[in-house]
Protein backbone atom coordinates (compact mmCIF):
# COMPACT_ATOMS: atom_id res chain seq x y z
CA UNK A 1 0.00 0.00 0.00
CA UNK A 2 1.68 3.63 -0.82
CA UNK A 3 2.05 5.65 2.39
CA UNK A 4 0.37 9.11 0.62
CA UNK A 5 -2.53 6.72 1.96
CA UNK A 6 -1.11 5.69 5.33
CA UNK A 7 0.45 8.98 6.07
CA UNK A 8 -0.89 12.56 6.90
CA UNK A 9 1.15 13.83 4.80
CA UNK A 10 1.02 11.80 1.78
CA UNK A 11 4.74 11.26 0.60
CA UNK A 12 6.42 8.33 0.39
CA UNK A 13 6.67 5.10 -1.31
CA UNK A 14 4.46 1.66 -0.76
CA UNK A 15 4.65 0.16 2.41
CA UNK A 16 5.41 -3.59 1.03
CA UNK A 17 4.28 -5.34 4.48
CA UNK A 18 1.74 -3.97 6.68
CA UNK A 19 0.49 -6.33 9.57
CA UNK A 20 -2.73 -5.56 11.46
CA UNK A 21 -3.00 -7.28 14.17
CA UNK A 22 -6.67 -7.07 15.84
CA UNK A 23 -5.75 -8.63 19.13
CA UNK A 24 -2.91 -7.94 21.48
CA UNK A 25 -2.28 -11.62 21.15
CA UNK A 26 -1.23 -11.60 17.08
CA UNK A 27 0.76 -8.54 17.99
CA UNK A 28 2.47 -10.82 20.21
CA UNK A 29 2.67 -13.70 17.65
CA UNK A 30 4.60 -10.89 15.19
CA UNK A 31 7.11 -9.81 17.27
CA UNK A 32 8.35 -12.93 18.34
CA UNK A 33 8.19 -14.22 15.06
CA UNK A 34 10.33 -11.26 13.83
CA UNK A 35 12.86 -11.78 17.45
CA UNK A 36 13.80 -15.25 16.67
CA UNK A 37 14.01 -14.29 12.79
CA UNK A 38 16.04 -11.65 13.49
CA UNK A 39 13.93 -9.28 11.43
CA UNK A 40 14.10 -5.62 12.19
CA UNK A 41 10.11 -3.85 12.05
CA UNK A 42 8.40 -0.79 12.17
CA UNK A 43 5.46 0.39 13.55
CA UNK A 44 3.09 2.92 12.12
CA UNK A 45 0.37 4.93 14.40
CA UNK A 46 -1.78 7.31 12.68
CA UNK A 47 0.94 8.39 9.99
CA UNK A 48 0.51 11.57 11.55
CA UNK A 49 4.10 12.23 12.99
CA UNK A 50 5.55 10.60 9.80
CA UNK A 51 7.75 11.50 6.59
CA UNK A 52 8.70 8.66 4.54
CA UNK A 53 10.96 8.62 2.29
CA UNK A 54 11.16 5.97 0.20
CA UNK A 55 9.57 2.36 -0.29
CA UNK A 56 9.99 0.48 2.90
CA UNK A 57 10.63 -3.12 2.82
CA UNK A 58 10.79 -3.85 6.57
CA UNK A 59 7.33 -5.29 8.00
CA UNK A 60 5.24 -2.68 9.32
CA UNK A 61 2.65 -3.25 12.30
CA UNK A 62 -0.56 -1.22 12.82
CA UNK A 63 -2.63 -2.45 15.83
CA UNK A 64 -6.20 -2.61 14.61
CA UNK A 65 -7.24 -3.58 18.28
CA UNK A 66 -11.11 -2.72 18.61
CA UNK A 67 -11.61 0.78 19.89
CA UNK A 68 -13.35 0.92 22.97
CA UNK A 69 -12.51 3.00 25.78
CA UNK A 70 -12.40 1.48 29.67
CA UNK A 71 -13.50 3.83 32.31
CA UNK A 72 -12.90 2.98 35.81
CA UNK A 73 -13.72 6.24 38.41
CA UNK A 74 -11.72 8.64 37.14
CA UNK A 75 -9.31 6.80 34.69
CA UNK A 76 -9.69 6.57 31.01
CA UNK A 77 -7.62 3.09 29.39
CA UNK A 78 -8.08 3.11 25.35
CA UNK A 79 -6.18 0.87 23.25
CA UNK A 80 -2.98 2.11 21.38
CA UNK A 81 -5.45 2.01 17.97
CA UNK A 82 -7.36 4.12 19.39
CA UNK A 83 -7.80 7.64 17.70
CA UNK A 84 -6.64 10.21 19.95
CA UNK A 85 -8.70 13.04 19.02
CA UNK A 86 -11.58 11.04 19.21
CA UNK A 87 -9.89 10.02 22.76
CA UNK A 88 -9.95 13.34 24.05
CA UNK A 89 -13.88 13.72 22.81
CA UNK A 90 -15.18 10.74 24.75
CA UNK A 91 -13.31 12.14 27.78
CA UNK A 92 -14.85 15.34 27.70
CA UNK A 93 -18.13 14.09 27.04
CA UNK A 94 -17.58 11.81 30.17
CA UNK A 95 -17.39 15.13 32.03
CA UNK A 96 -13.46 13.59 32.93
CA UNK A 97 -11.11 16.31 32.59
CA UNK A 98 -6.86 16.92 31.61
CA UNK A 99 -7.22 15.57 27.57
CA UNK A 100 -8.28 19.32 26.50
CA UNK A 101 -4.94 19.83 25.13
CA UNK A 102 -5.21 16.24 22.95
CA UNK A 103 -8.34 17.48 21.26
CA UNK A 104 -6.50 18.86 18.10
CA UNK A 105 -3.57 16.71 17.88
CA UNK A 106 -4.59 13.71 15.72
CA UNK A 107 -3.06 10.23 15.01
CA UNK A 108 -3.20 7.42 17.04
CA UNK A 109 -3.46 7.20 21.03
CA UNK A 110 -0.07 4.57 20.57
CA UNK A 111 1.55 7.53 18.90
CA UNK A 112 1.07 10.31 20.84
CA UNK A 113 2.29 8.20 23.63
CA UNK A 114 5.11 7.18 22.28
CA UNK A 115 6.06 10.96 20.99
CA UNK A 116 4.66 11.78 24.25
CA UNK A 117 2.37 14.46 22.24
CA UNK A 118 1.25 17.64 23.89
CA UNK A 119 -0.12 21.13 23.25
CA UNK A 120 -0.77 24.36 25.34
CA UNK A 121 1.78 23.76 28.10
CA UNK A 122 0.68 19.66 28.43
CA UNK A 123 1.50 16.56 27.53
CA UNK A 124 0.63 13.11 27.86
CA UNK A 125 3.31 12.53 30.41
CA UNK A 126 1.07 14.62 32.67
CA UNK A 127 -1.67 12.22 32.71
CA UNK A 128 -0.17 8.58 31.87
CA UNK A 129 -0.78 6.93 35.41
CA UNK A 130 0.12 3.24 33.52
CA UNK A 131 0.64 1.83 30.24
CA UNK A 132 1.08 -1.61 28.57
CA UNK A 133 3.50 -2.53 25.98
CA UNK A 134 5.50 -5.17 24.34
CA UNK A 135 9.30 -5.24 24.53
CA UNK A 136 10.99 -6.63 21.29
CA UNK A 137 11.19 -10.20 22.29
CA UNK A 138 7.14 -10.03 22.75
CA UNK A 139 6.94 -9.39 26.46
CA UNK A 140 3.87 -7.94 27.22
CA UNK A 141 4.62 -5.32 29.90
CA UNK A 142 2.54 -3.13 32.07
CA UNK A 143 3.59 -0.38 34.59
CA UNK A 144 3.74 3.26 35.39
CA UNK A 145 5.62 5.69 33.92
CA UNK A 146 9.57 6.61 35.59
CA UNK A 147 11.38 9.62 35.39
CA UNK A 148 13.69 9.29 32.42
CA UNK A 149 11.07 7.41 30.27
CA UNK A 150 9.09 10.48 28.93
CA UNK A 151 10.50 13.82 27.60
CA UNK A 152 9.68 16.80 25.65
CA UNK A 153 8.15 14.89 22.22
CA UNK A 154 10.34 11.66 22.93
CA UNK A 155 9.71 8.46 25.18
CA UNK A 156 11.79 5.52 25.25
CA UNK A 157 8.94 3.45 23.10
CA UNK A 158 11.09 3.01 20.35
CA UNK A 159 13.68 -0.29 19.76
CA UNK A 160 11.09 -2.53 18.44
CA UNK A 161 9.06 -1.43 22.28
CA UNK A 162 4.89 -1.45 21.28
CA UNK A 163 2.65 0.50 22.79
CA UNK A 164 -0.58 -1.42 23.42
CA UNK A 165 -2.30 0.70 25.53
CA UNK A 166 -2.50 3.64 28.14
CA UNK A 167 -4.79 4.43 30.98
CA UNK A 168 -4.91 8.48 32.07
CA UNK A 169 -5.41 9.50 35.07
CA UNK A 170 -8.50 12.53 34.58
CA UNK A 171 -9.99 14.52 36.98
CA UNK A 172 -14.35 14.82 37.46
CA UNK A 173 -14.64 18.19 35.25
CA UNK A 174 -18.03 20.37 34.07
CA UNK A 175 -18.69 18.55 30.62
CA UNK A 176 -19.47 22.36 29.65
CA UNK A 177 -16.69 23.72 30.45
CA UNK A 178 -14.13 20.96 29.25
CA UNK A 179 -16.35 21.18 25.82
CA UNK A 180 -15.56 25.21 25.57
CA UNK A 181 -11.99 24.77 26.34
CA UNK A 182 -11.48 22.02 23.51
CA UNK A 183 -13.39 24.17 21.52
CA UNK A 184 -10.99 27.18 22.37
CA UNK A 185 -7.83 25.29 21.82
CA UNK A 186 -9.25 24.16 18.47
CA UNK A 187 -10.20 27.75 17.14
CA UNK A 188 -6.39 28.95 18.41
CA UNK A 189 -4.66 25.43 16.02
CA UNK A 190 -7.24 26.24 13.15
CA UNK A 191 -6.15 30.16 12.89
CA UNK A 192 -2.22 29.34 13.42
CA UNK A 193 -2.13 25.82 11.69
CA UNK A 194 -2.17 25.29 8.38
CA UNK A 195 -4.93 22.32 8.88
CA UNK A 196 -6.61 22.24 5.55
CA UNK A 197 -3.46 20.96 3.35
CA UNK A 198 -2.04 17.65 4.14
CA UNK A 199 0.99 18.31 7.25
CA UNK A 200 2.69 15.92 9.46
CA UNK A 201 2.28 18.85 12.19
CA UNK A 202 5.85 20.83 13.63
CA UNK A 203 8.14 19.34 11.33
CA UNK A 204 10.99 20.43 13.95
CA UNK A 205 11.56 20.28 17.96
CA UNK A 206 11.06 23.40 19.37
CA UNK A 207 15.00 24.73 20.61
CA UNK A 208 14.85 25.13 24.49
CA UNK A 209 15.00 28.41 24.58
CA UNK A 210 12.16 29.63 21.36
CA UNK A 211 10.17 28.08 19.02
CA UNK A 212 11.41 26.60 15.80
CA UNK A 213 8.18 28.10 13.89
CA UNK A 214 10.04 31.13 14.83
CA UNK A 215 13.23 30.70 13.93
CA UNK A 216 11.76 29.27 10.08
CA UNK A 217 9.57 32.17 9.85
CA UNK A 218 12.63 35.12 10.76
CA UNK A 219 14.86 33.41 8.44
CA UNK A 220 12.23 34.55 5.63
CA UNK A 221 11.71 31.04 4.72
CA UNK A 222 7.58 31.22 4.66
CA UNK A 223 6.52 30.17 1.11
CA UNK A 224 9.34 28.75 0.06
CA UNK A 225 8.31 26.26 -1.90
CA UNK A 226 9.91 22.92 -4.04
CA UNK A 227 8.12 21.58 -6.48
CA UNK A 228 4.24 20.72 -4.46
CA UNK A 229 5.92 21.11 -1.08
CA UNK A 230 6.22 24.18 0.86
CA UNK A 231 6.88 25.91 3.98
CA UNK A 232 3.29 27.17 4.78
CA UNK A 233 2.80 30.48 5.02
CA UNK A 234 0.13 30.51 7.94
CA UNK A 235 2.84 28.54 10.26
CA UNK A 236 6.36 28.19 9.03
CA UNK A 237 7.08 24.85 11.10
CA UNK A 238 4.42 23.04 9.21
CA UNK A 239 5.47 22.28 5.43
CA UNK A 240 2.66 21.07 3.45
CA UNK A 241 2.05 18.96 0.45
CA UNK A 242 -0.30 21.09 -1.56
CA UNK A 243 -0.84 17.35 -3.43
CA UNK A 244 1.90 15.83 -5.46
CA UNK A 245 4.82 16.40 -3.12
CA UNK A 246 7.51 13.97 -3.71
CA UNK A 247 9.73 12.19 -0.96
CA UNK A 248 12.92 14.06 -2.29
CA UNK A 249 10.86 17.36 -2.50
CA UNK A 250 10.14 17.67 0.88
CA UNK A 251 13.70 15.65 1.75
CA UNK A 252 15.35 18.83 0.51
CA UNK A 253 12.86 21.50 1.66
CA UNK A 254 13.78 20.06 5.40
CA UNK A 255 17.23 20.27 4.56
CA UNK A 256 16.92 23.82 2.68
CA UNK A 257 15.08 24.94 6.08
CA UNK A 258 17.73 23.57 8.42
CA UNK A 259 20.64 24.78 6.74
CA UNK A 260 19.25 28.43 6.44
CA UNK A 261 18.28 28.43 10.01
CA UNK A 262 21.68 27.10 10.72
CA UNK A 263 23.38 30.02 8.92
CA UNK A 264 21.16 33.05 9.86
CA UNK A 265 20.35 31.89 13.68
CA UNK A 266 23.42 29.47 14.70
CA UNK A 267 20.79 26.78 15.63
CA UNK A 268 20.84 23.74 14.65
CA UNK A 269 17.22 22.50 14.30
CA UNK A 270 16.29 18.50 15.50
CA UNK A 271 13.00 17.04 13.64
CA UNK A 272 10.12 16.14 15.80
CA UNK A 273 8.90 14.16 13.12
CA UNK A 274 9.61 10.58 12.42
CA UNK A 275 11.11 10.03 9.51
CA UNK A 276 11.67 6.60 7.75
CA UNK A 277 14.26 6.01 4.59
N1 LIG B 1 5.54 31.98 15.42
C1 LIG B 1 6.00 32.82 14.45
N2 LIG B 1 5.91 32.41 13.14
C2 LIG B 1 5.40 31.21 12.80
C3 LIG B 1 4.92 30.34 13.79
C4 LIG B 1 5.01 30.77 15.12
O1 LIG B 1 6.48 33.91 14.74
O2 LIG B 1 5.36 30.91 11.60
C5 LIG B 1 5.57 32.44 16.83
C6 LIG B 1 4.16 32.65 17.34
O3 LIG B 1 3.69 33.94 17.02
C7 LIG B 1 4.31 32.44 18.81
C8 LIG B 1 5.45 31.42 18.91
O4 LIG B 1 6.12 31.43 17.66
O5 LIG B 1 4.72 33.62 19.45
C9 LIG B 1 4.93 30.02 19.23
O6 LIG B 1 4.02 29.60 18.21
P1 LIG B 1 2.85 28.54 18.48
O7 LIG B 1 1.99 29.02 19.60
O8 LIG B 1 2.22 28.22 17.18
O9 LIG B 1 3.61 27.29 19.08
P2 LIG B 1 4.83 26.48 18.51
O10 LIG B 1 5.92 26.54 19.53
O11 LIG B 1 5.17 26.83 17.12
C10 LIG B 1 4.09 24.28 19.72
C11 LIG B 1 4.09 22.84 19.35
C12 LIG B 1 2.83 22.50 18.55
C13 LIG B 1 1.60 22.86 19.37
C14 LIG B 1 1.66 24.35 19.71
C15 LIG B 1 0.51 24.80 20.60
C16 LIG B 1 6.35 21.96 18.96
C17 LIG B 1 7.41 21.69 17.95
N3 LIG B 1 5.23 22.55 18.50
O12 LIG B 1 4.21 25.01 18.49
O13 LIG B 1 2.84 21.10 18.33
O14 LIG B 1 0.42 22.60 18.63
O15 LIG B 1 2.90 24.61 20.43
O16 LIG B 1 0.71 24.32 21.88
O17 LIG B 1 6.52 21.64 20.15
C18 LIG B 1 3.35 19.27 16.87
O18 LIG B 1 3.86 18.72 17.86
O19 LIG B 1 3.31 18.70 15.76
C19 LIG B 1 2.79 20.60 17.03
C20 LIG B 1 2.25 21.25 16.02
Amino acid sequence: MPFAKLTTLGVGGLCQWLFEPTTEAEAQSFVRECAKEGLPYRILGGGSNLVVLSDIALPVLRLALPKVPQREGTRLTAPASHGHIALAEAAAKAGLSGLEFASGIPGSLGGAIRMNAGAYGREWIDVLATYRFLTPEGELIEKRPEPGEFKYRWSWMTGGRIVLSATAQLAEGDSVRITAQVAEYREKRGTSQPLSKRNAGCIFKNPSSTSAGRLIDQAGLKGLRIGDAEVSPEHANFLVNHGKATASEFAELMETVRAKVREIHGVDLEPEVEIWK
